[in-house]
């Protein structure tokens, strides 16, 4: 191993043990400051178009269901860079300029400004990505200017911050407009929309949170366990041997979309560190420990392929081979 490499994880290791000291005085209970709801609006005549030829590239999406589409997705797709807490390679809009349209990203209050919700990894200190609004006011920009694809984003709430600051931040970022809100709740996963229609309607954003969403209070963050299973995440096997379901407990597959948690670690000192240099063949299209491989595994436990496959570094490998391939496409 590099040895810079060794100091930079030893850095990394030092700053991940010092966490809870550097984080103390940071964990205050949230109280939501408003009970206002947040709405989407359901209806918007004036975007009502007629049917698109292509929908995320593919004329077969347009009458294809939400639920039987599988999407890579970009795990933490807001850390970008070189350092051993770092994701991706390639920015937001890098990343769906090339096909990705799924984002996962972590959500936190940041240290500074407790009204703020911010995009750190674990902690602020270690990563600090921007605000939440910043990341949801490009994703507007792209789906301004690309009118034919859907986009869907996957939230963790880390600090356990109220739903309805969730809610405001998307207000204030403009997006809402392209929100998605459910005809009822939960949808079954037989009566998702095509992508035909999401973008028909204009309403091309899907939005789920991990923990803490509340429809009741703002309409268009769905509650990620309500429609999914995940596998286990922090895999440190290479051959990604495992498709059992991690979250919700003991939950089955049946009426559940699946997530599978594709992104490989290695174990510095207890530390977990993406696995940057073997994203080539973790994120290859076929071959052993690739993304192939593991949906293939996934289909044959659950008789469906994976809904989404979250990967690192989703410049590298063959994500959007793989997932058109999981498409039959
Ligand atoms: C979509 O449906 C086809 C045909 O039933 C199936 O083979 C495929 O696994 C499904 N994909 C997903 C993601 O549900």
């Amino acid at each position: 191993m590099p040895c810079r490499q060794g100091v930079t994880r030893a850095v990394l290791s030092l700053i991940l043990l010092l966490q809870p000291v550097l984080a103390a005085g940071s964990t205050t209970l949230v109280v939501s400051a408003s009970s206002s709801s947040v709405s989407a609006h359901t209806a918007n005549p004036s975007r009502l178009s007629s049917a698109p030829s292509k929908c995320n590239g593919h004329s077969e999406f347009c009458t294809r269901s939400y639920s039987n589409i599988t999407f890579v997705g970009s795990h933490d797709a807001p850390f970008v860079g070189p350092l051993p807490q770092q994701n991706q390679n390639i920015d937001i809009k890098a990343q769906l300029d090339m096909g990705i349209r799924y984002l996962q990203a972590q959500t936190h209050h940041s240290p500074l400004d407790k009204k703020t919700l911010q995009l750190c990894h674990t902690s602020c200190f270690l990563e600090d990505a921007g605000t939440l609004k910043n990341f949801l006011v490009t994703i507007k920009k792209w789906l301004d200017a690309n009118p034919n694809e859907v986009v869907t984003l996957l939230l963790t709430n880390g600090d356990s911050v109220s739903i309805s600051e969730f809610g405001e931040t998307f207000s204030s970022s403009g997006i809402t407009k392209y929100a998605y809100v459910p005809t009822t709740n939960p949808l079954s996963i037989s009566d998702w929309p095509t992508l035909g229609e999401f973008i028909s309607s204009g309403k091309r954003l899907v939005v789920f949170l991990d923990y803490g969403a509340n429809t009741k209070q703002v309409n268009f963050i769905q509650d990620e366990f309500a429609y999914y299973f995940e596998t286990a995440y922090d895999v440190t096997d290479p051959s990604f041997s495992s498709c059992s379901i991690d979250r919700p407990p003991k939950a089955s597959a049946t009426g559940r979309m699946g997530i599978v948690n594709h992104f490989l670690d290695i174990d510095i000192f207890g530390v977990k560190v993406p696995a940057r240099d073997k994203a080539g063949t973790t994120n290859a299209a076929s071959g052993k420990g690739s993304i192939g491989a593991q949906a293939s595994l996934c289909e044959g436990l659950y008789g469906r392929a994976p809904n989404v496959i979250l990967a690192d570094f989703v410049d590298k490998g063959q994500v959007i081979k793989a997932q058109n391939a999981l498409n039959g496409l």
